[in-house]
């Protein structure tokens, strides 16, 4: 409903309201919620690009992002695995090259929209110690990141983007990086609500039903499906109520937790079946099609969700 059709049904035009003893109906009182509640930011939420030059996947990753650029979002968040694969044994520089060249070629279509990004566990170069394209250091010059893990504010809301490449357990922080993440919590503890993005997820039910062999963890769940430390994560969260929403990917599979009050988004893969024919015969990995997610995030902490099928 429209502001001003509220505002009419309600009979209060005119500004000056006689609320006493009005107040304390609830259906007024959500009313007035409704009209204070104001969308303060419209966010694509794209994950595992895995841009590459076969299979079309440039003009196909293009075409999705006419579709954002249409849908006149504030903010794009890019969630990792941003080419097809660099880690690889025996990936070579060129192709490395090659891939990143995709990438850029594909976002002069939303340039002017800013985007921010975490790092997948497919963008960094392990071969050719001491080039530049090396490791991390590599991938954040490619995007133009400040760091590995970073946060950043933006009209009212405290975005917190982290690394889940840990050097030996795939899925967890480091303990640099966790003590940083825990003040940075508590820092923006005062009424900003927050919003995570990560590559692996945080807290997953897809980690069940797309399990692997390599399952360890109190869940016997591979780590790079939920968080080694989630445990860690739902304490520092049940102390910090304004933490709102986790984004994350990796899994290409579409996926939705809610767990004392905080949201966790694991949303489908922008490249599907990594761009080639897919499980149902275009496509799609398992049940999940090629997307990417808008957000709309609210004034008062809020937020809503819809993942957007492209044909890929
Ligand atoms: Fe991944």
């Amino acid at each position: 409903m429209k502001r001003r059709d509220l505002i009419k049904k309600l009979g209060l035009a005119g500004g000056t309201l006689a609320l006493s003893g009005m107040t304390s109906t609830p259906v007024l009182a959500s009313a007035l919620k409704t009209l204070k509640k104001k969308r303060v930011l419209k966010i694509a939420h794209l994950t595992d690009v895995h841009i590459r030059p076969e299979y079309n996947a440039v003009n196909r990753f293009k075409n999705c992002l006419e579709k954002i650029k249409k849908d006149k979002v504030d903010l794009i968040l890019n969630g990792g695995d941003t080419i097809y694969a660099a880690d690889y044994d025996h990936i070579k520089k060129e192709r490395v090259l090659e891939l990143w060249a995709c990438w850029k070629d594909s976002v002069k279509v939303v340039a002017g929209t800013p985007m921010h990004h975490v790092l997948g566990n497919h963008d960094m170069w392990w071969q050719g110690k001491g080039d530049e394209m090396y490791g991390k250091p590599g991938v954040l010059k490619m995007l133009d990141m400040p760091h590995n893990y970073y946060s950043f504010d933006r009209n009212g809301w405290h975005f917190i983007m982290l690394d889940s490449n840990h050097p030996t357990s795939p899925g967890m922080l480091d303990e640099i990086q966790w003590n940083w993440f825990v003040n940075d919590v508590e820092k923006n503890s005062q009424g900003k609500p927050i919003l995570i993005m990560s590559h692996y997820p945080l807290l997953s039910c897809t980690g069940i039903t797309d399990s692997k062999p390599d399952a360890t963890g109190p869940f016997k769940i591979s780590g790079s499906y939920n968080h080694l430390d989630i445990m860690k994560f739902i304490e520092v969260f049940n102390k910090n109520k304004n933490v709102k929403l986790c984004l994350s990917g990796h899994i290409h599979l579409l996926d939705k937790v809610w767990y004392n009050d905080v949201t966790y988004l694991c949303n489908g893969a922008t490249s599907g079946f990594w761009w080639e024919p897919g499980d149902d015969g275009k496509s799609a990995y398992k049940q999940t099609v090629p997307g990417y997610t808008l957000l709309n995030l609210y004034n008062d902490g809020s937020f809503d969700h819809e993942y957007i099928k492209y044909e890929a």
